[in-house]
Order: structure tokens, then sequence, then C-alpha cells
């Protein structure tokens, strides 16, 4: 009966819509559908908004007094965009992906994850970069994933990949070279078609931060039990922890989990994608192979912001007394870097809020929420892992449930997921469970962003290798209104 169901799916899967008609075929049999983007707001039912997500409840009721200042302080830093010279935020390259943090990471709004309007096709072709000598790499589309690139292996002196030489960094996709702000630094791209025809380049895609703070608060002690718990699961899933090389703690954060904390990420992530030095990365970035194969950046790509390093910096004398007004704590959170403000607004960010009743109906959803635990989804989605450690910042993120719908543990994904790129524990083809939170309103899916239908992201587990494999024979045994059931309950979370 249900091979006979899957056979029949399968067909169906396989036939156009006209084909469908052709046969008689509507209604119902078209099969369980991904029910798309989800409307409203993300992370509060009411007052959020494109530019303004919301804060945990402390924040919002400024306890302690001040903390509301530096999230909106730190919003502000997230959403400006940065140039490289003469401007009043400067230090953007040599190398970058993007100018601003939000530019990636808007998607329903602030904080969130790749937009449907891609910012990388355009950055680079409006006001001062206009100039720039950019090319826009064919896997930057106006509607598709908001992307970064890696090369798994370096190239051989011939330009062959070498696949005794691993890579596996950031090939950042644009330079500032042609810019009017940028001197006579002069830089080529990497060469995209190359490692394309090669096929030697990787993607990943923007992770949300909402709630992030939620999860960076969460003891390792919390995260053992849980594993523990699930250890005994007779579906072939053993998952195991990416831990910090320099402490040894559980690092959390990013597709394969590699790294630690919000301002660490943060930190990283104003170097990688925006090429912004700071306290954290004091040193301006090459591509890898200039780091490990060649001489590093051109001294007339150094210090192109003209003030020295690191290009962000903690601010002794907060500059913007108008701002903040007669407001001292407005002016207290000018003090901090970039840095230190970025990964502040992040932890302090309210997680999304899912729906009830949208898509589908309540009932459908619970049926949704029932069944994702009992084929066994749930055992890497770990629907809450426990309450987080009471915390000295404010009282939201203590003693409060995640639901994130992970483990926070790397997986084995099999060939199908695999990019070939270890970071530190986890191997090519291992994976952090990706948090399900606020999936309702994502719209691309996958480390890569390889697809928009949920349905493809989860037949996408199954491949050789993959510890998810048995539980997607689980769903694909599902009846139609049952997997539709599954697809409402993701939507609305
Ligand atoms: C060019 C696009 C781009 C820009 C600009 C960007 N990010 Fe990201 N961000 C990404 C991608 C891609 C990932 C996933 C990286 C990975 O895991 O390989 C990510 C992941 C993250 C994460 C990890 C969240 C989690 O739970 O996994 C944090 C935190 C983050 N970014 C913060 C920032 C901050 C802060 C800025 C600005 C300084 C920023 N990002 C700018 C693309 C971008
Ligand atoms: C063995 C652990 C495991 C199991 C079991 C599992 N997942 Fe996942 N899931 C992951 C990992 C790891 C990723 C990230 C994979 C990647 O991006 O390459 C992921 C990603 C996803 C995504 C995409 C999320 C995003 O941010 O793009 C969805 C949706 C999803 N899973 C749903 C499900 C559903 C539904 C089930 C049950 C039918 C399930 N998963 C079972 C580990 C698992």
């Amino acid at each position: 009966m249900v091979m006979y169901k899957n056979l029949i799916a399968t067909a169906v899967r396989r036939l156009t819509p006209a084909g469908l008609l052709a046969l008689g075929i509507s209604g119902p049999i078209l099969a369980q559908t991904d029910p798309g983007v989800r409307g409203g707001a993300i992370n509060g039912q009411t007052g959020a908004t494109a530019t303004s997500p919301l804060p945990l409840a402390s924040v919002t009721a400024n306890s302690p007094q001040g903390v509301s200042e530096f999230f909106q302080n730190g919003l502000t830093r997230f959403v400006t965009p940065e140039v490289v010279s003469g401007g009043t935020n400067n230090g953007l390259g040599p190398r970058f992906n993007f100018n601003s943090c939000t530019g990636c990471h808007s998607q329903p709004t602030v904080g969130g994850s790749g937009p449907s309007a891609n910012p990388e096709f355009t950055v680079v072709s409006s006001g001062i970069a206009s100039s720039s000598t950019n090319t826009v790499p064919s896997f930057i589309t106006a509607h598709g994933p908001t992307r970064e690139a890696r090369f798994p292996f370096f190239f051989d002196a011939v330009g062959g990949v070498d696949t005794s030489s691993p890579n596996g960094g950031v090939e950042d996709l644009y330079t500032v070279s042609g810019r009017s702000d940028a001197g006579s630094c002069s830089l080529q791209q990497p060469s995209f078609s190359a490692a394309q025809q090669a096929n030697n380049i990787i993607f990943r895609i923007p992770t949300p931060v909402f709630g992030a703070g939620l999860l960076e608060n969460l003891d390792d002690s919390t995260l053992l039990n849980n594993q523990t718990a699930q250890a005994n699961n007779s579906l072939g899933i053993s998952g195991t922890f990416n831990r910090n090389g320099n402490d040894g703690t559980i690092a959390r954060f990013g597709w394969k989990a590699q790294n630690k904390s919000l301002e660490l990420f943060a930190g990283e992530a104003y170097n990688v994608e925006m090429g912004i030095t700071n306290e954290v990365f004091q040193n301006e970035r090459p591509l890898p192979g200039e780091e490990q194969q060649g001489p590093g950046l051109p001294s007339s790509c150094l210090n192109l912001g003209g003030a020295g390093y690191p290009e962000d910096a903690t601010n002794f004398q907060p500059t913007n007394p108008q701002q903040a007004g007669s407001d001292t704590f407005a002016l207290n959170a000018q003090i901090p870097s970039d840095t230190v403000q970025f990964a502040m607004f992040m932890r302090l960010l309210a997680p999304p809020v899912p729906s009830t009743t949208t898509p589908g109906g309540a009932s459908s959803i619970s049926q949704g929420s029932s069944l994702f635990s009992s084929i066994g989804c749930s055992v890497c989605h770990t629907p809450s892992l426990g309450h987080t450690q009471p915390s000295n910042i404010t009282s939201s993120l203590g003693g409060a449930t995640a639901h994130a719908f992970t483990d926070l543990e790397i997986h084995h994904m099999g060939t199908g997921l695999a990019d070939n790129v270890s970071q530190g524990s986890a191997g090519g083809d291992q994976f952090r469970t990706a948090p399900l939170w606020g999936l309702g309103q994502r719209i691309f899916f996958l480390h890569d962003g390889r697809t928009t239908n949920l349905l493809t992201a989860i037949r996408d587990h199954s491949s050789s290798g993959s510890e998810a494999t048995q539980v997607i024979d689980n769903f694909n045994n599902l009846s139609t209104s049952q997997q539709q059931a599954v697809l409402n309950f993701l939507r609305s979370l």
C-alpha cells in the first residue's frame, strides 16, 4: 500500500501540471505542497516591522536600565553601510561580500536570512561602488540566494584541483578596486568561473540570528544531557559536538557549529564578509590563496581607511552626543566597538514567534508537530533544550526555553549534502542540525540555499551516509495529508 502510494507520488512528481491535467489527475492527489513563506512579523505579533525587530521582553522593559539603548544602538550599527574611506563608517574591504550586516541578514526583517531581492547582485553597481572593477559572479543572481563562496581545495600551479590541499576558506566576491574611495588598491576577484568549471566551489547562505542569545546562554551540561537522552534511538542517529579549539567547550553558531560565541562570529563576519578589521580580528584578510601560498595583500591595499588598525575600535570618546541628547545610557552605548554592539544586538533579539493557526489551521499544525516527533525528526531537531543558564546581562536571557528545534550537534548528512569543507571537528559531510525556529518565514533552505521548497529540503536529508535516511523514509511513508500537516507545522514556526 505504502509502496504503491510512493510510486504514484513519484510518477506524479515527474509530470508537469499540463501532463497531470491530460491524465485527469487534479485536486488532492497533487499531493503535499510547501505552503510558502508565511507573512506577519517574525518575533512579535505586533510592533515588529521591517526595520525594527523586537528585543527580548526584559530589554523592552529596559531592565537593567540602559539595556534598551544598547539594543537600539546595536541595531543601528547592524544596518549601517560601510565605505572604504572618507565617510563616517570606514574600513570596507579591500575584499568583501557586502557592505552591511543587514544586507545578508534581512529576511523577513533585520537579523534574518537572505531576502528575495539578492543585495549581492546590485551592491557593486550602485553609488560609489559603480566605478569598481567587479564582475558579478554567475551564481549571484537577482532573486537567487544571498551566498558566500568557498573553494574546498586549492588549485595547483597548472590550475588543476589539488585534492591533497584542503582550502575551504571564504573567497570574497568583490574588491574595492576602481572605487574613488579606494586609492590605487588593485586586486583581482577570485576566478569563480574556473572554480565552477572544476567543480571546486561550494556555497553558504546566511543563518538567521533571532533568539541567538538564548542559544549562546545554554550551559554545555544541558546540551550534553540531551545528547545522552537521544543516544539510544533506533534510527541510526548519533551526533557529536564541534568543540572550540581554545577552551574545549561546545561551539554552536554557523552551519557547522564552528563558532563559539556571537562576539566571535561578529568579529569574524566583520572581517570576512565586509573586510573590516576589529578588536577580535585585527589583521586585514587576504584570500586563502594569497594568505597561504602568496605574499598576502599588497601594501597599496592596506590601511585604506587611513586611521590605522583595527578599523573598528572602542570609542573612548563617544562622538555623537546630539544623537544621545541628555540620555547618558544612549551615550554609553556609543562607547563599545561595532563588533561588541553587533553581538549585543543579536544577543538581545527576541526569538521567532510561531503561529498557532497559519498555515493550514490549528489541528493540522498540531498533528504535524506530533508527527515531527513520532517519525524521528525531533531526535536531531530537538524542540527545546531545557532552560538557559542565569544571565548577568538581562533577565529574559536566563531561565528561558529556546524553542529552536536543534540539538546543536553536528551530524553526518551524506554525500548529497556534503560540501567537503572541514571546520573545527566538523568534517566534509557534517552539519549542525539547523535550528528550525523562524522557518515559516525563510525563503531559501539548506546550507547552500539550493531550494526554496521545504519538501525538497526534507528529501535532500537522505543520501548515502546520512544519519537522517531512516527518518526521511518514515516521512515518505506518511500519507499525503500527514506530510501536509508536517509542512504546515514547519511553516507555522
Ligand atoms: C555577505 C553576506 C553576509 C554578511 C554581510 C554578513 N553575514 Fe552573517 N552570515 C552569512 C553567512 C553565509 C552565514 C553562515 C556562515 C557559515 O556558517 O558558513 C552567516 C552567519 C552568521 C551568524 C551565525 C548565526 C547562527 O546561529 O549560525 C552570525 C552570528 C552572523 N552571521 C553575524 C553577522 C554580523 C554581525 C554581520 C555584520 C558584521 C554579518 N553577519 C554579515 C552571511 C553574511
Ligand atoms: C540526523 C539528524 C537530522 C534529522 C533526523 C532530520 N534533520 Fe533536518 N536538518 C539536519 C541538518 C544537519 C540540517 C542542515 C543540513 C544542511 O544544510 O546541509 C537540517 C536541515 C533541515 C531543514 C532546512 C533548514 C534550513 O535552515 O535551511 C529542514 C526544513 C529540516 N531539516 C526539516 C527536517 C524534518 C521535517 C525532518 C524529519 C522528517 C528532519 N529535518 C530530520 C539534521 C536532521
